[in-house]
């Protein structure tokens, strides 16, 4: 039972009625409005969810107006300084942060599953070389329920958690293996002795002919936007995660369908979209231009990397991105003229009234394009790692949801506006 209550007109006659409220640990209450159809036949109107909670959930909390992100109540900004991404992929899956030894045999799984099957492999060949990665690992992932489905009982926890290691592991290989079949280069193995990054950039960018040694710089700064990636509570593709997960569907399929969503430009696809713009702006003296196109209604351009639904403040993961961009640009010696007019079109969208009044600032996408860039991967690949490090957020909330007894199917409602009844016309 709740202890607080809304009082609220709920009834066309105007009937007063009162509505349990729901307190979370941190953020906003929620009103409950679960038997509001049952007990008035009304139904709650928020297309978009911009005022809906569709769930508990108990692994990550983003306070959009003060730009805080924690994962399982850690601060993003203290895991991306000190942890590893399998470190932070074990506490989003299973509540606290391993010890040396559950880190250790976390690792060794991750490891142990990190192989592809080879006729897993083989649907690679059955893609166009310039096909995008995204669109490979949707099939590849989803096609791993071809694999599991028959080994696996979603019921059983150990399973789920078998399932859910599968695939961090393999997502690595998978996004690796997009990548040199795009090339037109043998897929390479994972290797015993790396970290995740680690083998995720050898698997990228070594060639069978030769060893290949990971500069420790970028290994670093892929775990760190890994870890930036790895999840953000309820959005798009992780509802959508959720939303298959609920209709007791295979994990891989599940996954899958969330990479679908997350390829979206508007989401996870923002980062290969940003650079894209940032090319077409060209030079400084074309940010005007390109800012009043921002602002224009009767223009579809958006600034990519610009804007949240949640953030109404700096995007935590933007200023941590920032300032590795920087550093592995340094490092490298690179001096990339896209970030120049990055941080340039930043300072004067932050003075403009359009986006101080709209409260649109940059996000994890803004400059995540320019670093990944910096690293060598090309724009296509963005978005496949972003999926790579969202794959943990994605299978926690997926345990979450099955560790749940009570939870059923998803299935939101409507409002109809279309046709009243009417028939077939007779003797047509
Ligand atoms: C991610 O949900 C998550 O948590 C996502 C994510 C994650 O980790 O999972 O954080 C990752 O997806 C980050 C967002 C990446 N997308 C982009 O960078 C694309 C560019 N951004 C916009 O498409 C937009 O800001 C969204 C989609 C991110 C948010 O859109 P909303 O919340 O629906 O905002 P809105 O459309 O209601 O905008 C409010 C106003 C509108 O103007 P008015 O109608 O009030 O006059 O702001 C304007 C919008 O036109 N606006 C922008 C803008 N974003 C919003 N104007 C210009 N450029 C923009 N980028």
């Amino acid at each position: 039972m709740a202890d607080k209550y809304v009082d609220v007109v709920i009834s066309k006659e105007g009937q007063e009625g009162s509505l349990p409220i729901r307190e979370g640990t941190l953020g906003p209450s929620a009103v409950d409005i679960q038997q509001l159809y049952t007990t008035h036949e009304l139904l709650a109107f928020d297309p978009g969810f911009r005022s809906t909670a569709s769930c508990n959930s108990a692994i990550t909390f983003v306070d959009g107006a003060a730009g805080i992100l924690l994962y399982r109540g850690y601060p993003i900004e203290e895991l991306a300084e000190s942890a590893g991404y399998t470190e932070v992929a074990y506490l989003l899956m299973f509540g606290e942060l391993p010890s040396e030894t559950e880190l250790h045999e976390f690792e060794e799984a991750i490891y142990y599953h990190s192989l592809l099957h080879e006729q897993v492999l083989s649907f690679y060949q059955g893609f166009r070389r310039d096909a995008h990665p995204m669109a490979i690992m949707v099939g590849v992932v989803g096609a791993l329920s071809a694999f599991y489905h028959d080994h696996m009982d979603i019921q059983d926890p150990a399973q789920r958690v078998a399932a859910a290691t599968r695939l961090v592991a393999k997502m690595p290989s998978i996004a690796g293996a997009s990548y040199t079949y795009s090339i037109g280069r043998r897929h390479r193995y994972p290797k015993r002795g790396l970290d995740y990054s680690a083998n995720f950039l050898q698997m990228m960018f070594g060639v069978p002919n030769e060893d290949y040694e990971v500069d420790p710089i970028l290994a670093q700064a892929m775990e760190k936007i890994l870890i930036l990636h790895a999840d953000h509570e309820q959005n798009a593709s992780t509802s959508t995660v959720r939303l298959a997960a609920s209709s007791g569907a295979n994990p891989f399929a599940c996954i899958s369908a969330g990479i679908a969503s997350l390829w979206g430009p508007a989401h996870g696809g923002a980062n290969e979209a940003v650079l894209a713009m940032l090319e077409e702006i060209g030079t400084p003296e074309n940010i005007p231009k390109a800012i009043a196109r921002a602002k224009d209604k009767h223009h579809p351009f958006r600034l990519m990397g610009f804007g949240h639904r949640v953030y109404k403040n700096f995007d935590p993961r933007a200023k941590v991105i920032q300032r590795t961009a920087k550093n592995v640009l340094d490092h490298l010696g690179i001096d990339d003229p896209l970030l120049e007019i990055a941080v340039r079109l930043e300072e004067i969208a932050l003075e403009d009234e359009y986006f101080v009044e709209r409260k649109l600032y940059p996000n994890v996408d803004y400059y995540s394009g320019i670093l990944l860039k910096a690293m060598g991967l090309p724009t296509n690949m963005f978005t496949a790692v972003f999926a790579l490090a969202r794959t943990s957020g994605w299978v926690s909330h997926w345990l979450e949801l099955h560790n749940d007894p009570n939870h059923g199917i998803d299935r939101p409602r409507q409002l109809y506006v279309g046709s009243p009844l009417r028939h077939y016309p007779s003797g047509k």
